[in-house]
């Protein structure tokens, strides 16, 4: 019997059809799966899976992030530790994204081009020896940190067109943001200013409190004001000059003659018992600009007089600070000022937001970290080309208020 006669009986048998049977099933199976797996009818799920392993790889792979220079002689920026890992990231910086390495030690990796990140404090001069990196690659970030505003920034920029990646500044629009505090909202407790438009709760149409209205009833002077830099591109010193005209300023510091020493708490006690303001005036009118003094202010129960180029609803709670710049004359604030400290009600209600709110500190490391994992780095380049005019077009000199 030729093989060809008995493969055909062995088909036309019943174990034969057993076999046939088991192929198109095999076959029917495969077609089934294909069509299942089609993007025609399932490209979600393709997407859904291909993000899902991304988002794992980006997770798991720790960035590392190399402090180039120090931060005015602190080479630690204030951080704990000269390297900080990801537990450090998570358990004292309270990181959300915290699978970062942080570090001041160049050797920490074998070479300078595997850093993720290389962070430079462009208020100072590089340091002279070491300037810049000697090699660079295309895949990390070169950051501009900065919390000087640019009349403080003692660094040549027009070197530097194209240089920086990111920035990481007290500006809104800066890619990773470096506030001198938070607020976070208690009830909540999400963090929502400094930001472009916060949520703030409206002020209660009436609001009392005993403690402020104790402390209210002892004060007796109108202004403190304390400042070391007495000629400013802002003319601060105009502004509280003229307001000398209505009360007394009390100028503590180089610029005036009272003296009281930083970190004193006495210091700090007298904003609570003797003054109803404390003047909170910027050197200089820049985008998002304030300094850390007035976070101190608002810590004190003593109203803040602000002055400067913030537009300050992105920063504070509605009707806890003065502006000045909401007044065209320096007369009508001052007769604002004389208005609020001698109406008890009036003054209190300055103070409705610490109910709601509570200030915070803040580090930029964690949003850089965060930052160095989003999906879009790494697909895409960016890099500054004139930060020169990117960081001084913010800057006015011009107030609103007339000086
Ligand atoms: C606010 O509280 C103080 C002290 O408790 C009280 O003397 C004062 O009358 C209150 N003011 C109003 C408007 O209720
Ligand atoms: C950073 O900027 C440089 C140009 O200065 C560019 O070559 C590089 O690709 C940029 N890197 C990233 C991660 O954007």
């Amino acid at each position: 019997m030729s093989m060809a006669v008995r493969s055909a009986r062995l088909a036309c048998g019943p174990r034969g059809a057993l076999l046939l049977l088991l192929v198109i099933l095999l076959s029917a199976l495969v077609v089934l799966h294909k069509v299942i797996q089609s993007p025609l009818l399932n490209q979600n799920k393709i997407l859904q899976d291909h993000l899902r392993g991304q988002h794992e790889r980006h997770i798991r792979s720790t960035r590392t992030i190399l402090l180039w220079t120090d931060f005015f002689g602190d080479p630690r920026w204030k951080l704990s530790w000269d390297t900080l890992g990801p537990q450090e990231l998570r358990d004292e910086l309270h990181c959300p994204v915290y699978q970062c390495e942080i570090s001041n030690q160049h050797a920490f990796l074998p070479a300078v081009e595997l850093y993720d990140a290389i962070v430079f404090h462009a208020a100072e001069m590089f340091p002279l020896l070491r300037p810049v990196p000697s090699h660079r690659s295309p895949h990390q970030a070169y950051v501009f940190a900065l919390m000087e505003p640019p009349g403080e920034t003692k660094h040549r920029l027009d070197d530097e067109q194209g240089f920086y990646n990111l920035t990481m500044t007290y500006r809104l629009d800066s890619d990773v943001i470096w506030p001198y505090g938070q607020l976070l909202d208690i009830a909540t407790d999400a963090v929502v200013a400094p930001s472009v438009k916060p949520p703030w709760r409206k002020p209660p149409a009436t609001f009392n409190d005993t403690l402020v209205w104790n402390l209210w009833s002892g004060k007796t002077k109108t202004a403190a004001w304390f400042v070391s830099h007495c000629a400013t591109l802002s003319k601060r010193e105009v502004l509280a000059n003229r307001l000398q005209e209505f009360f007394n300023v009390d100028i503590y510091g180089k610029c005036g003659t009272l003296r009281c020493t930083r970190g004193d708490p006495r210091c700090d006690e007298m904003l609570d018992t003797d003054y109803f303001f404390y003047l909170a005036f910027e050197n200089s009118l820049c985008d998002d600009y304030v300094t850390e003094k007035l976070f101190d202010a608002l810590q004190r129960t003593v109203v803040p007089v602000v002055f400067g180029g913030a537009d300050y609803s992105r920063i504070l709670p509605p009707h806890s600070y003065v502006d000045a710049n909401r007044f065209e004359t320096v007369e009508e604030l001052a007769r604002y000022l004389n208005f609020v400290a001698g109406d008890p009600d009036m003054y209190v209600s300055y103070f409705w937001w610490r109910s709601h709110y509570r200030l915070v500190p803040s580090s930029p490391f964690c949003d850089l970290c965060a930052r160095l994992h989003a999906p879009a780095f790494g697909h895409k380049t960016q890099f500054y080309h004139n930060i020169q005019s990117w960081w001084f077009n913010s800057c006015r000199l011009e107030s609103r208020i007339r000086l």
